[in-house]
């Protein structure tokens, strides 16, 4: 524990000025909704301010009293110790999803270290870091029977073989960050989140929600034979929060609602928008259907966090591509650039 202000409960700490990093993304807006609706008075870094993807920032309730749009890149440290000077927290979200490795390597580890070291300097009193579940569950060593929790680790000579640098990325970035932190003294939480879904603020499609919008415009005539743990973005954010104001948060919070099967996503999805061309068929008919894995999320439950069912995540999500004029093959194309 370090820095300005250590007498940590919720009620010191709510109200004061708060870094988020990549402000401007999926989660990091929620995480910025949620702030200035407890009153905190919120820095938020973007690459930039007047990129109308942007926009609906500044039309969050509170935003023109208490947010402010700092231009900053992660591989720019002068730009980020200006956006987090002066703040009591850091909320370190930004991180390109992607699974390009040149494009994700260098933001996600040497941004990190920029944004701790930019920490230490401001002496804030923790850093809340948003890691994955892909930094946690990706190890073929680990037994069906195994109960995942923040224990766990991805092995990272499976992730660099299968070529999934994504989960490598997260893993190494994660693991760096908590070297950093312990060597520099900063109290560092890291809320680990499984595939993220719900109401989109931004007004683009980021990768997490193509995940859902590819089996609505027909795009795909079938689905993997894969399980994925989901959980959604409100009760991100909020995680993000409770770590961040509970004195005696530390280590790591696997942040997951439920696992499924891709194809009893896609029944979910039918039932609930039987109008949509979803697949119905598995591209795998000669394997054992793959069987979800066991997590527990205790950890979150305990800091009071109230995990939101999978089939309101599902039908918030689609029910925002249809607000926003997104449920389409146009859409689609577009965010599939990503
Ligand atoms: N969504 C999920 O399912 C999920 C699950 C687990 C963990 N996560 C993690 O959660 C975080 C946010 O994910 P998201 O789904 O909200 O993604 P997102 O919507 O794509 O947001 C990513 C944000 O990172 C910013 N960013 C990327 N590279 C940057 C750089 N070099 N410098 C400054 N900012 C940069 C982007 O800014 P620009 O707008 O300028 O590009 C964007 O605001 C990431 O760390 C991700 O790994 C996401």
């Amino acid at each position: 524990m370090m820095g300005v202000d250590d007498s940590t409960s919720s009620a010191s700490v709510s109200g004061k000025t708060v870094c988020v990093t990549g402000a401007g993304g999926f989660i990091a807006s929620w995480i910025v909704k949620q702030l200035l609706q407890r009153g905190y008075t919120v820095k938020g870094t973007v690459r930039n301010p007047d990129d109308p993807k942007n926009a609906h920032l500044k039309e969050l309730e509170g935003a023109k009293e208490r947010l402010t749009l700092c231009r900053a890149h992660l591989l720019d440290f002068h730009s980020l110790k200006e956006a987090i000077h002066g703040c009591h927290g850091v909320f370190h979200t930004a991180c390109p999803v992607t699974e390009h490795p040149e494009q994700l390597l260098g933001p996600a580890v040497n941004g990190t270290r920029n944004v701790i070291i930019a920490a230490v300097e401001a002496k804030v009193r923790r850093v809340v870091y948003t890691s994955s579940i892909g930094a946690v569950y990706m190890d073929p060593k680990r037994s069906p029977d195994d109960v995942m929790d923040e224990s766990y680790w991805s092995d990272l000579d499976f992730c660099k073989n299968t070529k999934n640098w994504y989960c490598y990325g997260k893993t190494v970035a994660e693991k760096a960050a908590w070297e950093l932190a312990k060597e520099k003294g900063v109290d560092m939480v890291v809320v680990n989140p499984a595939v993220v879904f719900g109401p989109l603020l931004q007004p683009t499609i980021n990768i997490s929600t193509l995940h859902i919008l590819r089996y609505l415009t027909g795009s795909v005539n079938t689905y993997p034979n894969t399980v994925q743990a989901y959980v959604h973005v409100k009760d991100v954010a909020l995680s993000h929060i409770l770590v961040y104001e509970t004195p005696s948060a530390s280590g790591r919070y696997l942040c997951a609602q439920t696992v499924l099967h891709r194809g009893q996503l896609l029944q979910i999805l039918t039932k609930l928008f039987p109008e949509y061309p979803i697949p119905t068929k598995c591209s795998d008919e000669k394997n054992p259907r793959a069987k979800p894995y066991k997590f527990s999320n205790q950890k979150l439950k305990d800091l009071g966090l109230e995990f939101t069912p999978v089939m309101q995540g599902i039908c918030d999500t689609v029910k925002s591509f249809q607000e926003k004029g997104l449920d389409n093959q146009k859409a689609y194309l577009l965010a599939s650039k990503l």
